[in-house]
């Protein structure tokens, strides 16, 4: 009797097949699942990521509430055309502050992940209003009330707090100045813009909807947000061999 002849065994009782599945993929799930308990860290060490400012984290409450994510993803792959299209492929660490993430499995739209700076404010305003009036055959939905809809952020301190809970090193002093931050970003003569740098390096600060009565809509937030996706990594200074270990 061959060998290919002792596979009926498998093929005549049930309870053998199901121990013989139950074997072959316990070495797979070990192959893939050991090894990571041997290693320090899988997050990649980067310079320049830091946790949202109070602004960026209240839009990105807006893009999490809109559902968003139901036709974005934020996460590019390692793979040449989605490179190609959109930059650098995503690092595990651009995500670390993210939570919940936002990888998305759906891509009706592009991919959101490096959309900071690729576009104008006046471009995502004009955008978000009405997708139609800058790219013609967008099915993407407007939402031309965020612009209408002052945003909320009396309790954007307790946000920080439970994302703090959960492991964002946000300190007592971002905790404490959440609101004034959130003012000093969005416009663009506030005192405070010194210490919201100190706090959030590179926090870019201005009316994000070229609003100049001063109200803080939700669309403020949400564009703040957009322009931060994917520019704080310095990836001049990251070297992907460096994090192979
Ligand atoms: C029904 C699906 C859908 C939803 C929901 C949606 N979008 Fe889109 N989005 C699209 C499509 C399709 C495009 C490509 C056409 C265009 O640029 O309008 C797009 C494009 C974009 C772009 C331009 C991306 C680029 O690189 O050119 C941005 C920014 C964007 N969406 C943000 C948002 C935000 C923020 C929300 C939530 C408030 C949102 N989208 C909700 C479908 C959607």
């Amino acid at each position: 009797m061959s060998l290919w002849n002792k596979h009926a065994i498998f093929e005549k009782n049930s309870v053998v097949l199901v121990a013989g599945i139950l074997g072959v993929v316990a070495i797979g799930g070990l192959v893939e699942i050991a090894p990571l308990f041997y290693l320090k860290n899988t997050i990649e060490e980067v310079e320049g990521m830091r946790p949202y400012s109070p602004l960026e984290l209240a839009g990105r409450n807006v893009y999490v509430r809109e559902g968003c994510y139901n036709c974005h993803s934020q996460m590019v792959r390692p793979l040449r055309d989605e490179v190609e299209r959109y930059g650098h492929y995503s690092l595990a660490a651009e995500s670390m502050y993210d939570k919940p993430f936002q990888w998305g499995s759906k891509r009706t739209g592009p991919d959101l992940a490096r959309v900071g700076g690729k576009y104008s404010d006046a471009w995502h305003v004009a955008h978000l209003v009405d997708p139609r009036s800058v790219v013609p055959a967008s099915i993407m939905p407007g939402y031309p009330f965020l612009f209408e809809t002052p945003l909320d952020f009396d309790t954007i301190d307790r946000d920080l707090s439970v994302q703090a809970a959960m492991g964002v090193p946000y300190t007592e002093d971002m905790i404490l100045n959440a609101r004034s931050d959130v003012i000093a970003q969005a416009t663009t003569d506030d005192a405070g813009q010194g210490d919201l740098l100190e706090r959030y390096p590179k926090a870019q600060a201005r009316s994000f909807s070229g609003r100049s009565d001063g109200v803080i809509t939700e669309g403020d937030a949400l564009v703040a947000y957009l322009q931060t996706l994917g520019t704080l990594v310095d990836f001049s200074t990251y070297d992907g061999q460096a994090n192979v270990r």
